[in-house]
């Protein structure tokens, strides 16, 4: 398999990081932090959820925020919804995308949205019609795909079932979320080359935590397998606040600095993206894992007097 000449990357820091918040950033900060990453060429932006208000409150301004974006750009809104009555909210607000997303452990998929695997799945055909008669693409995410923070290993059958119903549903495409940084090189080559063989028709998206510190490692063995879509939090925030030990997702500015440095296209503005990623930490008033918007780029050359000489 080829390495991609060219990799969309997904934001979801405005969902997947705002969501485990406790103090609520108010609807015209999401909205000003979400078009600066617009300003920095993110082609899509998975810019909230429309999930029940008393389970995730940070994010019940979803509809508002939606009408504050600036959608000139072409950047694709794409929402989470776990339900009949999220799709419907999420039509209603006019989102361009919907991903509805499930569990691959029992466990975890009753803990994020009370409900077993195959009664999530089974509402999904409610979600499929209400998306259809919108119009809204949808995307199936599965979380815990790599592993699970309360069973143990995730079997990858389980994963690929999950796949086959999406695409039976008419879903465009399949994430596999890694919720708590389970993911190693070894089980990205082995989900991804499963999921080829058997649900063909899917494009793959891969979703890493970088729980354990190889986040970008994972990355580079999905590039090895030729996939093409991961997502990433700028600044590196994040975490599901319903599986146990859920840290920041991979960082945007550290994996587009990677990508562009291997010579992968991906359309964003590494300096403006880094301006977003120091925004936000200033929003929230503590220091974010991003590396790269710290350090800057490789060739970002420093004064000669910003540094003692050392004298033996
Ligand atoms: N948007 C807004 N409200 C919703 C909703 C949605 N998508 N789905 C359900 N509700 C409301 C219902 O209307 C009902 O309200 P009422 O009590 O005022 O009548 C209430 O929530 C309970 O509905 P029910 O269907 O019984 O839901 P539940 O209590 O079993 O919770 C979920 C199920 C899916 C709604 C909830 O667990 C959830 O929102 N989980 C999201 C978790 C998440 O975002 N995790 C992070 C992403 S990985
Ligand atoms: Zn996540």
């Amino acid at each position: 398999m080829r390495k991609p000449s060219r990799v969309t990357v997904t934001e979801v820091g405005p969902r997947d990081g705002f969501q485990i918040e406790r103090d609520f950033i108010p609807t015209a900060t999401k909205i000003e932090l979400i078009n600066q990453l617009v300003g920095a060429g993110l082609p899509i932006i998975e810019y909230s959820s429309f999930v029940s208000p008393r389970a995730v409150p940070q994010l019940a301004d979803a509809a508002e925020v939606l009408q504050g974006v600036d959608r000139s750009r072409g950047t694709k809104f794409a929402a989470l919804v776990p339900n009949a009555k999220g799709a419907e909210r999420a039509a209603e607000a006019g989102v361009d995308e919907i991903r509805v997303f499930v569990s691959a452990s029992e466990t975890h998929n009753r803990k994020n949205v009370n409900r077993s695997v195959e009664e999530s799945l089974a509402g999904f055909e409610d979600v499929m019609r209400i998306a259809n008669e919108a119009g809204i693409p949808v995307e199936g995410a599965i979380a815990t795909s790599f592993g699970c923070p309360f069973e143990g290993e995730v079997p990858v059958a389980q994963v690929g079932m999950i796949a086959r119903r999406f695409r039976d549903l008419g879903m465009t495409g399949v994430g596999l979320g890694d919720t708590t940084g389970m993911a190693t090189p070894t089980l990205v080559a082995e989900r991804c080359r499963y999921l080829r063989e058997h649900v063909p028709e899917l494009p793959i998206a891969l979703h890493f935590h970088n729980t354990r510190g190889i986040g970008l490692v994972n990355v580079m063995a999905g590039l090895a397998e030729g996939i093409d879509i991961y997502e990433a939090s700028f600044a590196g925030l994040g975490g599901c606040p319903f599986a146990a030990g859920a840290t920041g997702n991979i960082c945007t500015e550290d994996l587009v600095y990677l990508l562009h440095e291997l010579g992968i296209e991906t359309g964003i503005d590494l300096e403006r993206l880094c301006g977003a990623a120091r925004h936000v930490e200033q929003v929230l008033g503590r220091t974010l894992p991003g590396q790269v918007m710290k350090a800057g780029p490789r060739l970002q050359l420093h004064p000669l007097d910003e540094v003692a000489t050392a004298v033996g």
